[in-house]
């Protein structure tokens, strides 16, 4: 066995390399070592102070004072959404532009609510994050900025709530962790995708054994960002996709299924290995819009993850043709499978058992009616069943899954999202998505980078539990009563 053991630091890539130069350098953002062909990145020790977030209850707090930072095309939809949720104080508006910050305000004053304290400039996230009048932080800024203003929130004592992905480099992801654990706050990632109905109810199906032991998923982002390239500030999205390769915004895709494997509720990420294709309608785009001759970023970006009890992901990242718009969402079960794209549907093996033979006769190989989806009934009375609790949650009176679709957002996740993280404050519950969370879907950028850049090496996925991955038993989604 061939252990080739080397730390390579950032800046000493080529001097600390001699003995492997076979091997491909990536300019990883923390040393790694190669050991039996996987690119294991080093995982920092937890220091003294801090303690683990698992299960973590902050104090409740009645009022939730937030303070918004990023109102481009994302933000103020936010600020829209939190008007129509209970216990909460919208007190801090903030973006580097003046004019979209006030802008946000007429969410405010429409709702009947107080004026927020208005904060612009690059810098200006840093007086909001000190105010004494602000409990969480959300965060919907370019991915540039994502960990600078979490780390300055949480150093304040605040807690964040960071759009997708929170973070950039597994540096950044192990920054995020230690800053929550050492200032014991919470850091969530804004994955709205947990709460799309059809991920809520299959993950709940899921949760009650429907679909047996599942040894794979699926998930994505495939979405033709054409019409949007030219509408993001100062174009950050286009410049981070020209200069960065990967699967840089997995967290869509990865969220969900990871959800539903449990990961680091009983399962952990092992390693990945990652592909990507030329590009081609990059390179044109950014030769067009930016005025480069290479887009770094493939156009399309494969995935392939492993966890250690032996189930699989296959995740695909495009931004760049012309595909329908599709997160894949895909569970496959010993007794069961879900889809989402292109169709909705489930498959039970009870009900296809039926279908096959009658016993003592041959199965009729001509009749395909087992291999295709549940009847819409069936899957209209399955779903109706078993809706997640969450889904069920009273608002006012109205299923939290009604309610949310009254108001809106990506077809109501959006919102259920936004009233879980305020309702788990309130109660001073644990979140549904916590800082470990944040830290292993957010890590996807920079691991399938690394990967790619190696010719498709294996990767270990750092346990940002460090160690306790296997301590708690399955996801909760926390209530009050
Ligand atoms: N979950 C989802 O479905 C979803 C959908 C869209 C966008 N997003 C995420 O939301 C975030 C924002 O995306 P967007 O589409 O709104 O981009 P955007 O460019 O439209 O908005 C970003 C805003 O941040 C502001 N900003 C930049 N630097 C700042 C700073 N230092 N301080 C304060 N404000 C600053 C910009 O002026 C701009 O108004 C991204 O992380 C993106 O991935 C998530």
């Amino acid at each position: 066995m061939k252990k080739c053991t080397f730390f390579v630091s950032l800046l000493l890539l080529a001097t600390t390399f001699a003995g492997c130069n076979s091997e491909k350098l990536y300019e990883a953002s923390i040393n790694y070592t190669i050991e039996d062909g996987v690119i294991v990145l080093s995982e920092p020790q937890r220091q003294e102070g801090q303690t683990s977030l698992l299960e973590f209850r902050a104090e409740p707090l009645d009022t939730v004072r937030v303070g918004f930072v990023g109102l481009g095309m994302r933000g103020p939809g936010a600020v829209e959404r939190f008007t129509y949720i209970d216990g909460v104080a919208i007190t801090a508006l903030c973006d580097k532009y003046r004019e979209r910050a006030e802008e946000a305000q007429h969410y405010l004053r429409a709702a009947g609510m107080a004026d927020a304290t208005l904060y612009s400039g690059d810098e200006g996230y840093k007086a909001l994050c000190e105010s004494d009048d602000v409990d969480l932080v959300y965060i919907a800024t370019p991915w540039q900025m994502h960990v600078t203003i979490a780390l300055y929130a949480m150093e304040q004592g605040k807690h964040v709530a960071i759009e997708v992905p929170c973070a950039n480099t597994v540096e950044e992801c192990w920054q995020l962790v230690d800053a929550a654990e050492r200032n014991r706050v919470h850091c969530t990632i804004l994955e709205n995708c947990c709460y799309d109905h059809f991920e809520l109810t299959t993950l709940y199906m899921a949760q009650q054994g429907l679909f047996g032991d599942i040894i794979h998923a699926e998930g994505a982002y495939i979405h033709n960002l054409e019409p949007y390239w030219q509408h993001y500030a100062d174009n950050w999205r286009l410049e981070y996709n020209q200069a960065n390769n990967g699967d840089i915004y997995a967290t869509h895709g990865i969220g969900p299924n990871c959800q539903a494997l449990n990961i680091h509720r009983g399962d952990r990420l092992d390693y990945l290995v990652a592909m990507s294709t030329k590009s081609v309608n990059g390179t044109k785009l950014v030769k067009e819009l930016m005025n480069e001759e290479e887009c770094r970023q493939g156009d399309q970006i494969n995935t392939l993850i492993r966890t250690v009890n032996g189930c699989t992901i296959d995740m695909q990242h495009n931004v760049m043709t012309p595909r329908p718009y599709s997160r894949m969402y895909q569970l496959v079960g010993t007794e069961g499978f879900a889809n989402k794209y292109p169709v909705e549907g489930y498959t039970f093996k009870l009900d296809q058992i039926n279908k096959i033979a009658e016993p003592g006769t041959l199965p009729d190989i001509e009749n395909l009616n087992h291999h295709t989806f549940a009847p819409k009934e069936v899957v209209e009375a399955m779903m109706e069943q078993y809706k997640h609790p969450v889904q069920r949650q009273l608002v006012d009176g109205i299923p939290l899954e009604e309610y949310s679709k009254r108001v809106g957002g990506h077809g109501g996740m959006d919102f259920i999202m936004d009233y879980r993280l305020i309702y788990c404050l309130r109660h001073g519950l644990p979140l549904d998505m916590d800082v470990y969370d944040a830290a292993e879907w957010s890590s996807m950028g920079e691991l399938t980078r690394i990967s790619i850049e190696n010719g498709s090496k294996p990767v270990r996925i750092p346990d940002f539990t460090r160690g306790e991955w296997n301590k708690i038993d399955g996801l909760t989604h926390y209530f009050a009563e």
